[in-house]
């Protein structure tokens, strides 16, 4: 099925469209929406595009009760010449099966998530922005929609695509963040849902996030939840650092999302020839690395904020700086990589982009 068999309705209100320049993130929704059911017996079905509406939902239905809900987040940027891309839709379909697979939900057609992706960013073509550094964002969502009470997978879902006009994630744009490391809280265990975008990991990280934010910092530097000692992840980021002349990430073990921007950026830094190693890190390595001056760089990387550079780390009541507390070469480069074949500024030698 092509996007442009997907039945279209039109919106008879449309809503007026914010000025690129007030966009920040995630608080305008567009017109439509694109949804499609679930149905025992009778897999996905009714894909469309319709005026988007809120949804109805009786008290009793799963997800309310038992978070069986999955998302992902991606991408569509206006180019030079007016037309439409979105970067890795491919992926983001495959992530997106791959959480339904976690949490017991029943997969769609990965052909047919992109043409929802496809569809919906058509149907609001004038809703994505122009200014370098705003883009439309498409968050596709599925929930279990069966009422009932029981604890067990469901046997109705609903998967819906919206969007939203966005500018950057943080108010801060691209500029050092302030983090604390946490062994508190934990985010994840291997066994666990870690690796799923999952609406249990976000409501996981949220007391951590706040006390964090009381203390004057952005995010939490997440360690594992075993030893309190290897780096995890960085809000809702992966992380990465260049101590002396390598670049390390921790590894996809279990308890972190397969970033598309993670991926991407790796991806660039191995073209670089740079020293690239997905290994674990702990976190006195990297306090130690601070101490000597070898930690030069640290950065998130993620869909929503591209790559976000760490400024200032603390940990057990010590502080170190970061590059100064400046935004480091390689993170600017980084940044500015992404950025270009994203907007059509330079080429797309991996075939990052698709058109809608
Ligand atoms: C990202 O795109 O970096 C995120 O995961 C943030 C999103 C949940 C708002």
């Amino acid at each position: 099925m092509s996007s442009m068999d997907i039945p279209f309705t039109r919106t008879r209100t449309p809503l007026s469209r914010p000025d690129d320049t007030s966009l920040s993130f995630g608080k305008v929704l567009t017109d439509h929406m694109f949804v499609m059911e679930y149905d025992e017996g009778q897999g996905w079905h009714d894909p469309r595009v319709v005026p988007y509406a809120p949804m109805q939902m009786d008290p009793a239905t799963s997800v309310l009760h038992y978070g069986q809900a999955v998302f992902d987040g991606l991408k569509a940027f206006r180019q030079a010449d007016g037309s439409i891309k979105i970067f890795r839709a491919e992926r983001h379909a495959r992530r997106l099966n791959k959480s339904c697979r976690a949490l017991c939900i029943p997969e769609m057609d990965e052909e047919l998530i992109r043409r929802s992706f496809e569809a919906i960013v058509a149907a609001d073509h004038e809703w994505v922005p122009r200014a370098l550094g705003t883009s439309l964002y498409i968050r596709p969502t599925v929930v279990a929609t069966e009422v009932m009470l029981g604890v067990h997978p469901a046997h109705r879902y609903t998967y819906f695509v919206i969007c939203s006009p966005v500018g950057s994630y943080y108010k801060e744009g691209v500029k050092p963040v302030r983090i604390l490391a946490t062994d508190t809280h934990v985010r994840a265990v291997q066994g666990g849902l870690g690796e799923a975008k999952t609406a249990a990991n976000y409501a996981a990280s949220l007391s951590a996030q706040q006390e964090a934010e009381r203390a004057g910092y952005t995010q939490v530097l997440w360690l594992d939840g075993v030893e309190r000692k290897w780096i995890d992840e960085v809000g809702t980021m992966n992380i990465m650092m260049k101590i002396g002349d390598e670049v390390i990430t921790p590894p996809l073990a279990g308890t972190i999302l397969d970033g598309v921007t993670r991926a991407s950026t790796l991806q660039l830094m191995r073209d670089w020839g740079l020293k690239v190693s997905e290994r674990k890190v702990s976190i006195d390595e990297v306090m130690a690395a601070g101490r000597d001056g070898t930690l030069e760089e640290m950065w998130g990387t993620g869909t929503a904020a591209v790559v976000s550079p760490v400024g200032e780390l603390a940990y057990k009541g010590e502080t170190i700086t970061i590059g100064g507390g400046k935004t480091g070469p390689l993170t600017q480069k980084l940044y500015d990589a992404i950025v270009a074949i994203q907007y059509g500024k330079s080429n797309d030698p991996h075939g990052w982009m698709t058109e809608v």
